[in-house]
């Protein structure tokens, strides 16, 4: 690697009201590097981020970049076309594209001008197959984006960004949404991109990734630089210490009693659009008491599951047995009546409203509760009171129980569900992806309140493409491939990986 700077972030400051996001943080950045920025929920690494994208105006501080010479200059701040023509891009945390439109016209929405774009489709196209070939991201480019899977949808987002000639690309957890191995094939490829002088800061919560592709280390702490460690002198250990000053553990896996059924699949099917939407007359039993693990690569009918589960989806054969009764009527009030709680995987999409506040959220789904409402009328002293107990229970941190839910943190927002889903004691969880973006300290607590609510009787469901996450928490594992369960004993991941890929083991 070379050690040309290529940025420099100087003492930026922002605060938003009372909460200060950032304090007065440094940062360098340099040509061919990959720095990890990392830090615990709410730590002010989107909002650092942001002020360099232009999204956010700093309250202090400077940003200097350098053009393709090697000429510093300094960034105007605020201004997202700036800091693209400086040849900065960024991958939000959350999906920006647009749901309707395919791939092709999300990737170039915004970087050609409208007319020209539609008769040159063909030379976009092009360019993007180019960007795949390159990069090893690939996806369909040619239905809405909106039928994607979110792993699909997050290559879409960085093709967007690449598609842009950047220089320097921010990826905010860029591999929350990927497998394992999708993961690690984008890394492989950001490195041949950084060898060939892209420049990359990625913001993660997996150490594994950090410590296997970057080659330096920013914390960030309460908003503040806490300390910059090259990769090859770092460990987990050293890591931890810096982002929260303590270790943090994950509790061990115990074998339970499990008891009666809680829901029954029973010949179920879907016939979707292809295999990502299908389910192929599959039958499940989860117990009381279990947390029954959903292996799998995503696209392989786990959105149809939960979407049945969740009531947001109906069969077109088969019943679904709650509790020991047929559900008649399929749909979300339905299934949320019945007692199932629900971490959806979009958080964003499906999990909050984000214009409404976070009170509000809390009891989205309680709304009818006498405690909550009086013909209609809201009891705003009980919900708030309600809130800033969750609040403090589940420590969700940000601008407060008042603030639109958009507002939070990503983690943040998953707390939130999270809050809301256990303290209805759930008979049944549909857990997806539950701590995907979460910190070390917040993805232990996920573990140990589903661990809580499997031993007071709960059955859970956890869909999650984190084997690691499977083998840590499930009772009994099914992977789940083409639309079908596979039922194995095996808890060794190769054998499961050979299960997840479609061939039996
Ligand atoms: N527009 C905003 N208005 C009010 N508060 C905000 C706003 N944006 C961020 N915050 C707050 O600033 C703090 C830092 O948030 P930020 O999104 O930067 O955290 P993060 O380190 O990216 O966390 P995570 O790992 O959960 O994504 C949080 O407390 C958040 O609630
Ligand atoms: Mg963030």
């Amino acid at each position: 690697m070379n050690y040309k700077k290529v940025l420099s972030l100087k003492n930026l400051s922002k605060s938003f009201g009372r909460i200060v996001a950032n304090q007065d943080v440094s940062l360098d950045l340099y040509q061919g590097e990959i720095l990890a920025l990392l830090g615990e929920n709410g730590a002010g690494k989107t909002t650092l981020m942001n002020m360099l994208f232009g999204h956010y105006i700093p309250d202090s501080g400077h940003i200097e970049v350098a053009d393709e010479t090697g000429h510093f200059s300094e960034l105007t701040l605020g201004n997202p076309q700036g800091a693209i023509a400086a040849g900065i891009g960024m991958v939000h945390q959350h999906f920006t594209l647009a749901e309707n439109l395919d791939a092709v016209d999300n990737i170039t929405l915004g970087a050609e001008p409208l007319r020209s774009l539609r008769r040159n489709r063909s030379k976009a196209e092009k360019k993007i197959q180019y960007l795949i070939d390159n990069s090893g991201l690939s996806a369909p480019l040619n239905i809405p984006v909106g039928r994607l899977t979110v792993g699909e949808r997050q290559r879409v987002e960085i093709l967007k960004a690449l598609y842009r000639n950047v220089r320097i690309l921010v990826l905010d957890e860029p591999t929350a949404v990927l497998t394992p191995q999708e993961a690690d094939t984008l890394f492989e490829n950001i490195a041949a991109m950084a060898a060939d002088s892209l420049s990359v800061i990625f913001i993660s919560h997996k150490l594994r990734e950090v410590l296997a592709f970057s080659h330096r280390i920013s914390v960030l702490r309460l908003g503040k630089n806490v300390g910059e460690i090259d990769t090859s002198e770092a460990d987990e250990q050293k890591i931890a210490s810096l982002m929260v000053g303590t270790k943090t553990s994950h509790p061990e896996r115990m074998v339970t009693s499990v008891g009666s059924p809680v829901l029954r699949l029973e010949n179920l099917s879907i016939a979707g659009r292809g295999r990502r939407d299908s389910l192929k007359n599959i039958n499940l039993t989860v117990f009381s008491g279990e947390i029954l693990g959903v292996a799998g690569v995503s696209g392989n009918g786990q959105a149809p599951l939960a979407g049945l589960i969740s009531g947001m989806l109906r069969p077109e054969a088969g019943q679904i047995i709650l509790d020991n009764q047929e559900v008649k009527q399929i749909n979300p009030a339905e299934m949320i009546a019945k007692r199932v709680g629900r971490i959806p995987e979009d958080r964003h999409r499906d999990g909050i409203v984000g214009s409404m506040s976070v009170a509000e959220n809390l009891i989205i789904e309680g709304l009818n509760e006498k405690k909550f409402q009086n013909y209609g009328m809201l009891k705003r002293e009980n919900i708030s009171k309600h809130a800033e107990a969750l609040l403090t229970d589940y420590d969700v941190r940000g601008p407060g129980s008042a603030a639109p839910a958009q507002l939070l943190s990503g983690g943040n927002i998953q707390k939130l569900i999270l809050a809301r889903v256990f303290h209805e004691k759930p008979l049944l969880i549909l857990a997806n992806q539950p701590t995907r973006g979460l910190d070390m300290g917040a993805a232990a607590d996920v573990a140990h309140r589903l661990i809580e609510a499997r031993d007071r009787g709960a059955g859970i469901i956890l869909i999650s493409e984190d084997l690691d996450e499977i083998l840590r928490l499930a009772d009994r594992i099914l992977v789940m491939h083409d639309g079908a369960f596979v039922e194995t004993e095996t808890r060794d991941r190769a054998e499961l990986g050979l299960l997840m890929a479609g061939q039996a083991a």
